[in-house]
């Protein structure tokens, strides 16, 4: 199917209490697996890439790869700019053809994320592209900056400001997940998260989902959550795909042959998160 934006699909999500699942590609080979899983059971989703994944190899390889994949299934699939670092990267994703745009203005004071997304709303809307953005302060090594000095929780009321003054279409909260692997259990904030979902209408995302237990990511949904990210958890799957065979075989040098088990570890860690979203059959 060709793509979709990520308006209706977390609207529905919003409504029918589930999330949907939203993965960072960073080759061929993640883009594959993450659709495959979404064919198979009929789930809507997000592929996403973040700033350093696109200074990789560039907004229009990921998104040809998204665009072909697509194309071998039957279920909604929107390519979304995860932690878009600038208007004009924005830009140039809203060009190119992404359907959906997260700008991040977390690190400016609260009045300039305010402009900032705004900005990028006001000019993503002639086309009908969706905008996530960011209040509050999620935690961990994101992309690949450091978060600069912990987390700030997001504040309900803030939140409702936010949205009022910038029209965004999605929020990503900061309500104690952190990017990256997580040195003891997580603790999330649900009441914080449950104060914000009643005050904000538009859907709320988790970001730093990797490690987060799936118990604790389902509850965080039904109290709000309708867009899940993981991107840690898919290296790791990719990485120990190929490390096996590899190991295994350390003469190989077919990287079909090594990237195959990347693509199943991928995949099936996938699956598995798309149970934990409740998206499954939603396609
Ligand atoms: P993790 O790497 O912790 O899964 O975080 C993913 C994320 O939030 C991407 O924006």
């Amino acid at each position: 199917m060709p793509l979709v934006t990520t308006k209706k699909m977390l609207l529905d999500a919003q409504k029918g209490n589930y999330a949907v699942g939203a993965f960072n590609v960073e080759n061929m080979e993640m883009v594959m697996a993450v659709i495959q899983a979404a064919g198979e059971l009929n789930a809507p989703v997000i592929l996403q890439t973040t700033p350093s994944t696109v200074n990789y190899a560039g907004l229009e390889y990921y998104l040809a790869n998204v665009r072909a994949a697509a194309e071998n299934v039957n279920v909604p699939v929107a390519m979304h700019l995860d932690h878009g670092s600038s208007f004009k990267l924005a830009m140039r994703a809203l060009r190119i053809g992404y359907t959906s745009i997260m700008i991040d203005g977390s690190r400016e004071l609260y009045e300039a994320n305010i402009r900032l997304s705004r900005r990028v709303a006001d000019a993503c809307e002639a086309s009908g592209i969706p905008v996530e953005a960011e209040l509050g302060k999620v935690g961990g090594k994101e992309d690949d900056l450091d978060g600069g000095g912990g987390s700030a929780y997001t504040d309900p009321k803030e939140a409702r400001e936010f949205i009022e003054k910038t029209g965004v279409d999605s929020l990503a909260v900061a309500i104690g997940t952190a990017h990256g692997l997580y040195k003891g259990e997580p603790r999330l904030d649900l009441d914080r998260l449950s104060e914000i979902a009643a005050m904000v209408p538009v859907p709320l995302v988790l970001h730093g989902a990797s490690g987060v237990p799936d118990e604790m990511v389902k509850k965080a949904i039904s109290c709000g959550i309708c867009k899940v990210n993981y991107a840690t958890e898919l290296r790791i799957a990719y990485s120990e795909g190929v490390k096996e065979v590899l190991c295994r075989e350390p003469g190989a040098i077919d990287p079909k042959k090594y990237g195959a088990l990347g693509i199943y570890k991928v995949k099936h860690f996938v699956m598995d998160k798309m149970h934990t979203c409740g998206c499954v059959g939603k396609g």
